[in-house]
């Protein structure tokens, strides 16, 4: 797990899209996990300004989401497919159905979950797993408790969650879908190469747990620990609880130029 700690969230967006950037160009069919919510939203930001320089193509690329609401109105703008539409999908160059997410408001949601499971599978997998994290531990919707090994699955939100979510929601939690569809810890393990962002002092227990603390479904983000290729993007008030914060920074600060993140 490597541990960037950068002086702030442009920062971290401009290293983040630089990978990214890098993987595109590299290999333009790249399959990009994408996350909702405020975290990468920066990110995204910068990848629409490569785009517009053209410095980036996602014409061959595909992207999975990693997750949804269950029951939400489709043409409600919180809606994680809406959200990934307007900060991102539509504003660079993917295919026509290169985007895909968890189909919240199938009749089947069962079905529905293990046919996106399958879609990622025969995608080739998911190259650059872009994530952020819930102040509970949780990465996508795997709440504490998921099992280690879960697939994309339906999940109850925890009460922390719907706290944290209602600010997308005019901060009314009663408006807050209490149920999502979810890839799994065990889907999310699969990716090629994950890229968590985090921010803020509100994120700085479950940063501890993640990266320090003992591997356990308390603090399901705790299981990247056994990815083989992690990078953990955070500003200053995120890592405020690290211990080895100075050996972090050494090591960014040492690393050799020819080593990607
Ligand atoms: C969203 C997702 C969640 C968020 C997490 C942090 O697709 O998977 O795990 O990344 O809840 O949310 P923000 O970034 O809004 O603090």
């Amino acid at each position: 797990m490597e541990v960037v700690i950068l002086p702030s969230e442009s920062a971290i967006a401009d290293l983040a899209a630089s990978a990214l950037v890098a993987l595109v160009n590299a290999k333009p069919t790249a399959v990009i996990g994408l996350a909702t919510g405020s975290s990468p939203l920066a990110l995204y930001r910068r990848l629409i300004q490569h785009y517009q320089a053209s410095e980036i193509s996602f014409a061959q690329a595909k992207a999975f989401m990693l997750d949804e609401y269950v029951g939400i109105d489709p043409a409600h703008p919180e809606r994680y497919r809406n959200v990934i539409e307007t900060e991102i999908a539509s504003q660079v160059d993917f295919a026509p159905g290169a985007v895909q997410g968890p189909d919240g408001n199938a009749a089947d949601l069962a079905a529905a979950c293990q046919a996106y499971d399958q879609a990622i599978k025969q995608s080739g997998g998911i190259d650059l797993q872009i994530l952020g994290i819930g102040s509970d531990g949780h990465i996508a919707f795997n709440e504490p408790g998921s099992s280690f090994t879960s697939r994309t699955r339906l999940v109850v939100l925890t009460e922390q969650t719907i706290a944290d979510n209602a600010r997308f929601f005019g901060n009314d939690p009663e408006a807050v879908p209490i149920f999502a569809l979810t890839q799994g810890l065990g889907t999310i393990m699969e990716s090629r190469h994950a890229l968590l962002v985090a921010t803020g002092a509100g994120k700085a227990q479950a940063v501890k747990q993640m990266v320090e603390g003992g591997v356990s479904a308390m603090w399901p983000a705790s299981i990247l620990q056994f990815h083989p290729h992690v990078t953990v993007l955070l500003d200053p008030a995120a890592a405020a609880q690290l211990e080895l914060a100075d050996y972090y920074k050494h090591a960014f600060a040492n690393k050799p130029s020819w080593q990607a993140l």
